[in-house]
């Protein structure tokens, strides 16, 4: 039984050789290859490797290697069919039906091959002959060498309407044949096929085993339309399996490790002969599973360039939306974007190519650019928008079908949301609505701003009350306060333990000389005319009418969390820093988290400095019916 080789093929490109071995041997991951102990002979260290790219495993104890069927034989003692059938099985694909017609169809696809062959010197030879002096003329403008026409094969075709028809026929070549590879143009209403290419650059495009299968034709004017004229699908060129430049690419896309995807023929060839010769093109269309997973088989992480323009932009958009559902773990995509010129091809005629390198230097993470097309312009500062936002990114992290990738682009999705939603809160906190409505309305805070005014307002606080002093001090002592301030805390913290009963008239007599300029800032001696504490009431005023010690504790709390909330946002941004470095994982968990409680922490003190503020109002009003000559200060 023969199986037709693109069967043989497809079954390759589904099953990857290390997962046909892996069932049978605990392969290890080293470098681009896999190891582990030959399945052909005892060993102790591993000498079996096994390399996806090239489709085939090494055993170097016993010399043994070979491709997927090969193992299956090896290790199953299995016939080549068999081998075949067992492998079709395990990747899900019905075996062909092999019949004299399907062999006559590979003899005649044979064929066809034989006619592009054909073709593609009748138009290298049209290039190097007087007819092609216009073309040699145009590629040489653009800066294509002659030494590039003969790599890439470049071709002309002239400018009649049977030359190539012509060749062809005297050849022995069908006019069947002519139309069925799309030499020809051809149908009802064309009474005479004639050449599909005319007075064109033609460019060849090849297969994966580096058989020519179409041609693109590049207009020498600006005016013809259309710029490129491509070969029509046919039974050999499948436009939605082809990489330009993939058979030229792929050694040097192995031995380098990487690759760059462009849009444009002329930008692949250029960039090839700039010297970068692991570069494959995507010849102007959308992204298929086949051809990203194509592109895999060059590197695990490609790079695809995208053109400035919009269409460059938009490819890149529907370029996510495509390879999202195929990611795996340790396959990905960067990319990158032209910024002045518009593809790389003029960047490397105009800058050279190492202005394209430092393109290819900044390309990004396709996260990076998916979470870019999704804030963009996206208003975010409602939470009916940003739930908006939430469900349209968890959609899009959704259609991941690896379930460890998912997972990742999950997790940094979500940190990521509660990064920006965190950073326009607090945005809007300290635009809008300040700290709290009791500190907005009551409390006087110097110019230094709030986060030392607050803490001068509570040390005076527990200068001023130290009964509460006592029942506040594991609170305080989880603030972190400005130096001077933290030292000075501690030494009021020591006096509550030295003394049985600590008073104000104890602490101004106790504390030592260092500490008198802190003392008279934050609560203030009395002298004439003023009494203790004149500087914190000048700060919090509403003290100076002896308000309720339930009140005082209160605002004492709430002072307090409002301190611990500026730590929080401290803490935030140092983890929001160590999530952005390598192996920042963890700090990405813990971010999460700190963003969620500060979220809540800052709800709360919204809610609490409400009611303290009311109260306030409440209580100034019973104290005094012109509440307004409180809110005098000194
Ligand atoms: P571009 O319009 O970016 O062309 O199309 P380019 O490669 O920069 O062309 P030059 O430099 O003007 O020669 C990118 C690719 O889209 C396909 C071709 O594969 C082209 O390389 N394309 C574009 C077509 O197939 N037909 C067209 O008319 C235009
Ligand atoms: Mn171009």
């Amino acid at each position: 039984m023969r199986f037709p080789p693109s069967f043989l093929d497809e079954l390759k490109a589904r099953l990857p050789i290390s997962d046909v071995v892996g069932r049978r041997v605990k392969l290890k991951r080293a470098g681009r290859e896999w190891k582990g102990l030959s399945p052909f002979q005892q060993e102790k260290t591993p000498s079996f490797t096994v390399n996806d790219q090239k489709q085939f495993y090494h055993d170097f104890s016993t010399g043994k290697h070979g491709n997927i069927f090969d193992f299956v034989m090896e290790t199953e003692g299995v016939s080549f069919p068999e081998a075949v059938e067992r492998l079709a099985g395990l990747a899900g694909l019905p075996l062909p039906r092999t019949s004299r017609e399907e062999e006559q169809r590979e003899h005649r696809q044979k064929s066809l091959f034989d006619v592009m062959e054909l073709a593609t010197k009748y138009f290298e030879q049209n290039l190097a002959s007087n007819l092609g002096a216009q073309a040699r003329g145009y590629l040489s403008d653009r800066g294509i060498v002659p030494s590039t026409n003969v790599e890439f094969r470049l071709g002309y075709a002239p400018a009649s309407r049977y030359g190539l028809k012509e060749f062809l026929g005297s050849k022995g070549v069908s006019v069947a044949d002519m139309i069925e590879t799309g030499l020809l143009i051809a149908g009802d209403d064309i009474p005479v096929p004639y050449d599909r290419f005319r007075d064109r650059v033609i460019i060849p495009i090849h297969d994966q085993r580096g058989r020519v299968v179409g041609f693109g034709g590049r207009a020498l004017k600006s005016d013809v339309q259309p710029k490129y004229l491509n070969s029509p699908e046919t039974s050999i060129f499948h436009k939605g399996s082809v990489v330009f430049n993939f058979h030229r690419a792929r050694e040097p896309a192995h031995k380098a490790g990487s690759v760059v995807a462009v849009e444009g023929y002329m930008d692949a060839i250029a960039i090839s002969q700039a010297g970068i010769k692991s570069v494959v093109a995507t010849m102007g269309t959308a992204f298929t599973e086949e051809q990203i997973a194509t592109l895999w088989r060059l590197s695990p992480e490609p790079v695809i360039c995208f053109d400035s323009d919009r269409a460059g932009v938009a490819a890149a958009h529907r370029s996510i939306d495509r390879i999202l559902p195929l990611l795996t773990v340790g396959r990905a995509f960067r990319f990158a974007f032209m910024t002045e010129q518009k593809d790389p091809d003029d960047l490397i005629r105009e800058k050279g190519v190492e202005a394209f390198k430092s393109v290819l230097a900044g390309s990004l993470p396709m996260w990076d650019v998916l979470w870019e097309r999704e804030i963009a312009g996206t208003d975010v500062r409602t939470p009916d928008k940003q739930a908006a936002l939430e469900q349209k990114l968890y959609g899009l992290v959704r259609t991941i079908k690896d379930p460890n990738v998912h997972k990742a682009y999950f997790r940094t999705c979500r940190m990521q949301l509660a990064s920006l939603f965190w950073q326009i809160g607090r945005g809007k906190a300290s635009k809008d609505d300040g700290p709290s409505k009791l500190v907005r309305d009551r409390v006087k805070i110097s110019k230094d701003g709030p986060r030392y005014g607050l803490q001068r307002v509570l040390l005076g606080m527990l200068v001023h009350y130290p009964d509460l002093l006592d029942e506040k001090q594991d609170e305080v002592f989880r603030l972190q306060f400005a130096t001077e301030l933290q030292t000075f805390w501690e030494a009021l913290h020591q006096l509550l333990i030295d003394e049985e009963q600590l008073t104000v008239q104890l602490i101004y007599r106790r504390l030592g000389p260092s500490f008198y300029e802190t003392l008279e800032s934050i609560h203030g001696d009395e002298a004439e005319g003023r009494p203790r504490g004149y500087r914190l009431f000048r700060r919090f005023p509403i003290l100076k009418k002896d308000p309720p010690r339930d009140f005082i504790s209160r605002c004492m709390d709430h002072f307090i969390r409002i301190i611990h909330l500026h730590q929080m946002d401290d803490d935030i941004a140092r983890v929001q820093f160590e999530a952005g470095q390598p192996g920042g994982d963890g700090a990405m968990e813990q971010l999460v988290n700190l963003v969620n409680v500060r979220h809540e922490t800052h709800a709360e003190i919204q809610a609490e400095g409400l009611i303290l503020a009311e109260e306030a109002n409440v209580l100034t009003r019973i104290w005094s019916p012109e509440p307004a000559s409180l809110q005098v200060s000194a």
